[in-house]
């Protein structure tokens, strides 16, 4: 069996300073993105019109939006895109993004769906990144923001399946180790 690590102590939105630090993420990112705000929010209709048409034509993933409120969603993807651009990334931004995780893992949808999903959106950010007046910086800083939302949507699933398992196997500890398949 495996050692303790110390990254099993962190927890929940914690993990959003973590992954800050980690990926060396600056308060001039953040300013770059909240400047290019007004563009993300003209690209946001094509941007869900994109990211739903493609879901449409896949019937795996069109099964997930049959019967529901899709002017809803649209709205609310788009408030997720531009919460990238607001500029600031804190804990209730943190929260924020694992609870859509969450939305995601109660539909039962599996992670590979949302993860392939980042392709629409990388793309979109790749083109209003070229309105800045500083292109280069403003797609990297597009892409860390990016990144952490992908590895806080996962870690949505990840909690939830180590919660389940905690509980079946009487604590996390033991669920960890179990997971290392050793
Ligand atoms: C980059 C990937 C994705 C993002 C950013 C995203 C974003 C969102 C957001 C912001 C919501 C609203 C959450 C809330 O209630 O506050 C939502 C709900 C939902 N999403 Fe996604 N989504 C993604 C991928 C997908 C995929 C691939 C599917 C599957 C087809 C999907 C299906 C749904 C469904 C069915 C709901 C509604 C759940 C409910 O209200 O019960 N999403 N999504």
């Amino acid at each position: 069996m495996s050692e303790d690590r110390a990254s099993w102590q962190i927890k929940d939105e914690e993990a959003l300073d973590e992954l800050i630090q980690l990926m060396g993420l600056r308060s001039e990112d953040g300013a770059i993105l909240q400047a290019l705000a007004p563009t993300a929010a003209a690209y946001g209709p094509t941007l869900t019109k994109t990211f739903y048409d493609r879901l449409f034509a896949h019937p795996q993933t069109a099964e997930y939006l049959q019967g529901m409120d899709m002017q809803r969603l649209h709205g609310m993807v788009q408030e997720w895109f531009m919460g990238m651009f607001q500029g600031g990334y804190d804990r209730e931004y943190a929260r924020r993004r694992l609870y859509i995780g969450e939305v995601h893992v109660k539909v039962g949808l599996p992670v590979r769906y949302p993860l392939a999903m980042i392709d629409v959106v990388m793309s979109f950010g790749d083109q209003i990144a070229q309105a800045s007046d500083q292109p280069a910086a403003a797609l990297q800083a597009f892409q860390k923001v990016l990144t952490l939302d992908i590895a806080i949507f996962n870690q949505a699933y990840e909690d939830n399946q180590l919660r389940h398992l905690a509980e079946l196997v009487g604590g996390e500890r033991l669920a960890r180790r179990l997971l290392t398949g050793t």
